[in-house]
């Protein structure tokens, strides 16, 4: 038997697949138990229980890859979901099961942030398929929730303006836009200008005091929390701000910003960071926080010497970030004292990406409290952006981390003693 085969993985980065599961019903912990045995070495957890005693356990293993729950019994299924989904290691795969059959449920589940749902009862070996699929589609940097894209892979995208006004906030807000409709997938931007951040202004929302308070506590954001914060404005944007007094200090305790970010990475995969010039405590922790880093400046003196003095910066706390480098459209170039060659000279790269300037699409994305891509799609600034949305897009197929292949590596392992066993 199976049991007695399988001694240690063949693959020598092979590990077993660590996994739980909390399911009501005899006969399909029964199926689970059997459908789970060559992935767990026969070392799965089945526990008789629901969604609710699943919520009721206040600590994780670290190294859980997998938990099934059965859904049966709880009044509001995808509101307990998300709950779940926050409180679990961000690298464990959910599969949800239970007694509804409903398309609607499906994708409220996979919304949430889970890999699959099985209405019950469990035909023989559906689950072990749909685990090898969950797993696949990781490996592959793929899911259902991200629309085909890396669903376990956080983006964080920061936009700093180099000097004051040369378009930082109205780039983070076409840029979120941008890669919302093109990914389908929920953006979230935030302003980090505690006190003065006029993104919740560009976009007619509403400034809210829990940032402050969330970036206190990071450690209390949960998926409710994040429900109730994150304000929509489009069917893929979102946006988090805050309104705090001018005379009010605020010192952001260490690592503030990237314990919060990682909590709200549980809701929203790609995050668009308007970050502050004028509290460096909160700018620096959310650069070292960033996967993506773009810099606008202005083509003045000022603005090279800062954009070369920010460039250092992101290169010393943040060296893994992708950097792009662009110039801002508040300014005509022909009038600026500085051309792109000698900005280009300056910080030895090349500029990604230069933003014409647009008076009438700037004017009316503010007098619609709409980002400019929705209130001027053919603006020349949204034609300039796209092949950085392009690039954007392209580097979320990057690579699958190092923990995934060895799990690829006991995925083929498995697979192989499945078929030896036919
Ligand atoms: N490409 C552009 N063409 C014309 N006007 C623009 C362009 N980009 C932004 N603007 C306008 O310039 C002004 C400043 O823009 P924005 O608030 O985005 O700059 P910022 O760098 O975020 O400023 P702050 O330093 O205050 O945060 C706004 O009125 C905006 O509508
Ligand atoms: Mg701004």
């Amino acid at each position: 038997m199976a049991a007695t085969a399988v001694a240690q993985p063949a693959a020598e980065d092979a590990r077993s697949i660590t996994a739980m599961a909390f399911v009501t019903d005899t006969v399909a912990q029964g199926r689970i138990s059997s459908d789970l045995f060559s992935l767990t070495l026969g070392k799965a957890s089945i526990r008789e229980g629901s969604i609710d005693t699943a919520l009721a356990l206040s600590e994780w293993p670290r190294d859980l890859d997998l938990l099934i729950v059965d859904l049966g019994g709880s009044s509001d299924p995808v509101a307990d979901a998300a709950a779940l989904k926050t409180a679990l290691p961000g690298s464990c795969l959910l599969i949800g099961v239970g007694r509804i059959n409903d398309v609607a449920l499906y994708r409220d589940l996979i919304a949430t942030g889970f890999s699959d749902y099985l209405a019950l009862p469990l035909a023989e070996g559906a689950m072990s398929r749909t685990v090898d699929r969950a797993f696949e589609q990781r490996e592959r940097g793929g899911g259902p929730a991200a629309n085909g894209k890396a669903a376990n892979k956080p983006r964080t995208l920061s936009v700093i303006g180099a000097r004051g006004g040369v378009g930082a906030t109205t780039l983070a807000v076409t840029l979120a836009s941008m890669l919302g409709t093109r990914l389908q997938e929920e953006v979230l931007l935030i302003d980090f200008d505690l006190h003065y951040g006029s993104l919740m202004l560009a976009l007619d929302l509403e400034a809210i005091d829990a940032l402050r308070e969330a970036l206190d506590q990071p450690d209390r954001i949960d998926a409710l929390f994040i429900q109730q914060v994150a304000q929509k404005k489009s069917d893929f944007l979102y946006a988090i701000g805050a309104e705090e007094p001018p005379g009010g200090g605020f010192q952001a305790r260490p690592h503030a910003a990237a314990d919060f970010l990682r909590s709200v990475h549980r809701r929203f995969r790609w995050i668009v960071a308007d970050v502050p010039r004028g509290d460096p405590v909160i700018q620096r922790q959310v650069i070292e926080a960033s996967t993506d880093i773009v810099l606008v400046t202005d083509l003045s003196l000022p603005g090279v010497r800062d954009a070369m003095r920010l460039q250092q910066l992101a290169h010393d706390v943040a060296p893994q970030a992708q950097f792009h480098l662009v110039t801002g459209g508040t300014l005509d170039p022909r009038r600026s004292a500085v051309k792109v060659a000698d900005l280009e000279r300056t910080l030895k790269r090349k500029v990604d990406c230069q933003i014409p300037a647009d008076v009438p699409s700037a004017l009316s994305a503010v007098n619609f409290g709409k980002p400019l891509a929705e209130a001027a799609p053919n603006s020349p600034i949204v034609k300039a952006l796209r092949p950085m949305v392009a690039a954007l897009e392209r580097s979320d197929d990057a690579p699958a981390e190092k923990g995934a292949s060895a799990t690829r590596a006991f995925m083929r392992f498995t697979q192989s003693l499945k078929l030896k066993r036919k």
